[in-house]
């Protein structure tokens, strides 16, 4: 057993969460997390509906303790999300991409312990200042939308600068993987990658099948898909997705895409051909090469890292 306040306090059988993901983590694959001793999440995007987290969460909580992850900057325009979110009562709640702050007290006044996901120093201390419960260090590697730092250097950054709970997300989808956070010093790990070919994920077959023959070479991180759909990510924000025709054909790194009709007309009219079409996934797809259920992924993770920290560590202190 894994010693962290993630077994300790929280409960957990392993110190794997399963990371909140618009479009692939819902209330069943946050079930299939939780049953296998992680804690499963939901992710809820900005176009959300209120009945979505209703009914994904109700599935959730079928297994227990559950987590909901929202887009703080979506929140203005969307208190419901926030609103519905609390009165499903999740253990934690994910306040991402933006300023936590406005929705903490909110959250701790429903006994619902708050996350963020930080990418930056000045972001972990202003969410420590904030009061959030845990710190999520999400690298530039990690599917979905993140900053610009990768997970290494930012992981080391961040637990210099607070003194809150770390978990390290990005890049992580291997029991190696799962015992270098921890042995730097995070008390857990945010699974996102490592479950997208599930068969509990909300992907069609054809994406899983995507995501399983695609290499740690096969993605990019690119406004290119927010622009073409008009989304008001911020500037700061880019998402990382398998690369295909359409991100070839279209994508300039770095740039804004909003004004591009041409490509905004191919993606509407390209909606569920991954050649065109999005499909959010990290650097760390290279690792999932098999089908397998989520409990599957959990429980490898988790014994697997148990055994490399006590065989590796213990090789490597006797050799001093
Ligand atoms: C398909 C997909 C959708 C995501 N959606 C969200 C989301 O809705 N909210 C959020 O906070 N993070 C989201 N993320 C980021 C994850 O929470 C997490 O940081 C990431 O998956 C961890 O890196 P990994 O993919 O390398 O495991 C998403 C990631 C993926 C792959």
């Amino acid at each position: 057993m894994l010693r962290t306040v993630l077994t300790t306090e929280w409960g957990l059988r392993y110190p794997i969460i399963g990371a909140p993901m618009a479009g692939a983590a819902g209330g069943a694959l946050a079930a299939a997390v939780t049953r296998a001793g992680g804690l499963g999440m939901i992710g809820v995007g900005s176009q959300a509906t209120t009945e979505f987290v209703l009914q994904e969460a109700e599935v959730a909580a079928e297994a227990g303790p559950f987590g909901i992850g929202l887009m703080v900057w979506a929140l203005a325009e969307r208190p419901d999300l926030l609103e519905a979110t609390v009165y499903t009562r999740p253990y934690l709640v994910s306040l991402s991409f933006g300023d936590p702050s406005p929705y903490v007290s909110r959250c701790h006044a429903s006994g619902i312990l708050v996350a963020t996901q930080v990418h930056s120093r000045e972001d972990a201390t202003a969410a420590e200042r904030a009061g959030v419960d845990l710190i999520v260090v999400q690298g530039n590697e990690a599917g979905g939308h993140t900053g610009t730092v990768a997970t290494l250097p930012l992981l080391q950054i961040v637990l210099d600068a607070v003194s809150v709970p770390v978990v390290a997300a990005g890049g992580i989808a291997a029991p190696t993987g799962v015992a270098a956070a921890l042995a730097a010093g995070a008390v857990g790990v945010w699974i996102g990658t490592a479950l997208l070919a599930c068969a509990e994920s909300m992907h069609s077959a054809a994406a899983r099948q995507r995501i399983l023959d695609s290499l740690e070479t096969g993605t990019l991180w690119t406004h290119l898909y927010d622009d073409v759909q008009g989304l008001a990510w911020p500037q700061a924000y880019a998402g990382r997705a398998l690369a295909n025709a359409f991100t070839r054909r279209w994508d300039e790194p770095g740039a804004r895409h909003a004004s591009n009709s041409q490509a905004a007309e191919a993606f509407r009219t390209g909606r569920g051909d991954y050649d065109i079409d999005y499909i959010y996934a990290g650097q760390a797809v290279g690792l999932v090469q098999r089908k397998s259920t989520a409990g599957d992924v959990i429980r490898h993770l988790g014994t697997g890292a148990e055994a490399v920290l006590r065989e590796r560590l213990i090789s490597l202190l006797v050799a001093l």
